[in-house]
Formats: C-alpha cells, structure tokens, sequence
C-alpha cells in the first residue's frame, strides 16, 4: 500500500517516514521545504533503509497534488504540512490560515477527486484551550484557542469531522499531539528549527551547544509543584509509531476517531533542566522571567483511549527524550 505524507521532510514527518520505510507501506513525501531541508529526505532513505519518492511541491498547488494522485495510486495519506509558530502566525495570520485551513481544503477536494478518502491528521493538544483540566480526554468540549496556529488545528478538526458528517465513506484519525521532543537514536535526524527556537527543548540543547547564552524561563508562580509551567513531553519515535498504528486502523475500516499521542506524565520546566542536564552532562544558564502570553500552567493528557483502541502507548521516558535531543543537536551544531 501506498502512503501519501504531506510535510514529511519535518520534524514528526521524517521520524515518521523512517517507522514506516521499516513496514511495508510504500510512501510518496510532498513538501515545498519551507520548514525543513531535502537533506532529510536523504537520510530518511538512508536510516529507513529504502527508497521513497519525494515531490517537492505545495499543498495549496492543486495541480501538484493531482498530478501525485494521477501518476500513484495513493492509499492513505498522513497530513503533516502545517506552518507551526506560535507567535509567528499572531503576526501573519493569514498567512497560518491560507496555508493549513486552506491547504487542508485543497488536500482533501484532491483527495475526494482522486477516491481516496483515508486521512490521519495532525492536530495539537492546544485545541482543549486553557479551561479542561488536565489529564485531558478526547471527549472534553474544546476550548478556545489563544493564537492564530491553534485556532487553524481547531478549524480543521471540524472541517474534517464535517467532511466525515456529510459522507461517512470516509475514514478520518484526528491525532493531538502533546509536546514532541527526542530524536532519533541515530542521531541523524531531528528537530531543525530555523532561527531562535519557539520550543523548550531546542532551545536547551541550543545553549547546551553553545548557540545561545541562556534559557529564559517564562514564569516561575503558576500553580504547579515548583512554580513553573508544566508539560507532557513525548519522544518523537512513540509518536511516530502511534501514527502507524492509527494508519492500520484507518485503512480498516471506515470512521472518524480522535486519539492523544501523549504519555500520561507531565513534567515541569525545571524538570526538564534537571533531565537534560542529567543526559548531557551539561550545565544550562537559564533565567527565569515573566509569563509568556498565551501559556497555560498545566497540560497533560490521558493517553488511555489510544491504548485501548490502536494498542498504541508510549514507551520513551524523559531521560531518553532528552539523551536523543542532545545527540541530534551534538552532532548536528547547525542543523541539516
Ligand atoms: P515541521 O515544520 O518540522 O514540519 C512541517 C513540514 O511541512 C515542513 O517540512 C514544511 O516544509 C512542510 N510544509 C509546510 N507548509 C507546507 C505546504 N504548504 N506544502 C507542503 N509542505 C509544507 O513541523 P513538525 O513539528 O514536524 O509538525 C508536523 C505537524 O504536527 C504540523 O502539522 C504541526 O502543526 C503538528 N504539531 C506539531 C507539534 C510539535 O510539538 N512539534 C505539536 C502538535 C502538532
Ligand atoms: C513548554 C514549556 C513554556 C520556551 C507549543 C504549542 C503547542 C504545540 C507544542 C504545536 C512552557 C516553557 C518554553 C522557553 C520556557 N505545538 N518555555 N522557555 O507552549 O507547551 O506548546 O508547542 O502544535 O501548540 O503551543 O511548548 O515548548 O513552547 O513550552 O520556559 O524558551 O516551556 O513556558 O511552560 P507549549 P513550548
């Protein structure tokens, strides 16, 4: 069979792209590289072990993805292709709306002209919004976003469900993803953030390397055991295996299903220090500062559903998360 993996020359897509080289599903990568380097592809093939095909291309060119459609037969496809920063997309927001809300429209008229109507989407845990209390389940109401980024996740789940709604020959998997670190065990491939990072992870190993002077740690008396924000940061390996497992239950039958890739377990900032420090053996100057606008204390999520129904859970725990991060940023200084 033949997987479609929008955006999977990035971050989630390339660890992805490996797992799946290691099955039997065939996979075709369309990225236009705006967030990730061709290099990746590259060392995909080399780590999976087999070759792929790779368009680079766009998501809202609906030529391109009809061309995909005609010359392969496609029979699922894995919807990475997003633009991801946060404050980024308060700035440009059309832009974030163009290119996810609208380039998920294109990809799915595409689809449906093509007959292939199979799709495992990925969404984020920022669509529970700041009210639901963790750990957060797949039944709780959604909240309300508070950036541009998270409302377009919010927009798709409902376009999809939509879609589903009208014509249920579809077969739809919503994952919302927790905070996703780690890399993999190679240490040929990981997270390549361009500029200064938004995320906490690359931005620890970006001052373990020497890159950046230190950490700002944004807020230290939200209501959590040591005042600081708290997180269930999942190893990108896990995640990627729980998108083969809900790829298996998307090519089964038909049905819309939303699942958290997450572990249950949150850890705060400091934890996340101590880990690192922990792995690395490297000791990070950090600052504690204000709140970052938008930050909620807490979010964690109850992982359970997707135990129950894919067999899926995650297995890497936080030393290991932090021990791959520093390998990848280690031996990669710059990147790709
Ligand atoms: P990433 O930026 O590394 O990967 C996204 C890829 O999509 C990049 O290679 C980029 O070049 C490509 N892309 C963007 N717009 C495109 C377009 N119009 N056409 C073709 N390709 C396009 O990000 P990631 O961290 O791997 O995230 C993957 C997905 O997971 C995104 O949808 C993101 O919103 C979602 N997500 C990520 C996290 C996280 O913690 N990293 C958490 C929740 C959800
Ligand atoms: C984690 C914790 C920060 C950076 C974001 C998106 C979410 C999802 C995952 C895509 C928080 C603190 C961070 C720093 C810090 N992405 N922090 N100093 O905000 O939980 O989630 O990424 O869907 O939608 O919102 O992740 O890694 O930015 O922050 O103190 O320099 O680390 O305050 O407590 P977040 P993050």
């Amino acid at each position: 069979m033949t997987i479609l993996v929008t955006g999977g020359a990035g971050y989630i897509g390339s660890h992805t792209c490996v797992e799946l080289l290691k099955t039997s599903y065939d996979i075709i990568i369309l990225d236009n590289i705006s967030n990730s380097k061709k290099e990746s592809v590259d060392r995909i093939k080399e780590l999976g072990g087999r070759d792929l095909k790779f368009y680079e291309g766009d998501i809202l060119d609906r030529a391109t993805l009809d061309g995909i459609f005609t010359e392969n037969k496609v029979d699922a496809v894995i919807h990475f292709a997003a633009l991801k920063a946060v404050g980024e997309s308060t700035q440009i927001p059309l832009t974030y709306y163009d290119n996810n809300v609208s380039g998920t429209i294109n990809l799915c008229k595409a689809m449906a002209a093509a007959g292939c109507k199979k799709i495992v989407f990925s969404s984020s845990a920022t669509v529970y919004g700041s009210e639901n209390i963790s750990p957060l389940r797949e039944d709780m109401p959604l909240g309300k976003a508070t950036n541009p980024y998270g409302t377009t996740k919010m927009f798709i789940e409902q376009i999809l469900q939509d879609i589903y709604t009208a014509d249920n020959s579809w077969s739809i998997s919503l994952l919302r993803y927790f905070n996703t670190v780690g890399a993999h065990k190679s240490g040929r491939i990981g997270e390549n953030p361009n500029g200064e990072p938004n995320n906490l992870m690359p931005y620890i190993t970006q001052v373990a390397v020497g890159k950046r002077p230190f950490l700002t740690v944004h807020g230290s008396n939200y209501d959590t055991p040591d005042g600081t924000g708290v997180r269930d940061y999942i190893h990108v390996v896990d995640l990627a295996m729980g998108h083969i497992s809900a790829l298996d239950k998307v090519l089964q039958s038909p049905g819309l299903d939303i699942y958290n890739l997450g572990t249950g377990k949150g850890y705060s900032v400091l934890d996340v220090i101590a880990a690192f420090e922990k792995a690395s053996g490297v000791k990070i100057n950090y600052k504690i500062a204000e709140r970052r606008t938008g930050d909620i204390a807490t979010c964690y999520a109850d992982p359970g559903k997707a135990f129950e129904q894919l067999g899926w859970k995650a297995v890497r725990g936080i030393d290991e998360m932090c021990e791959d991060s520093w390998r990848w940023q280690s031996q990669n200084p710059e990147g790709y």
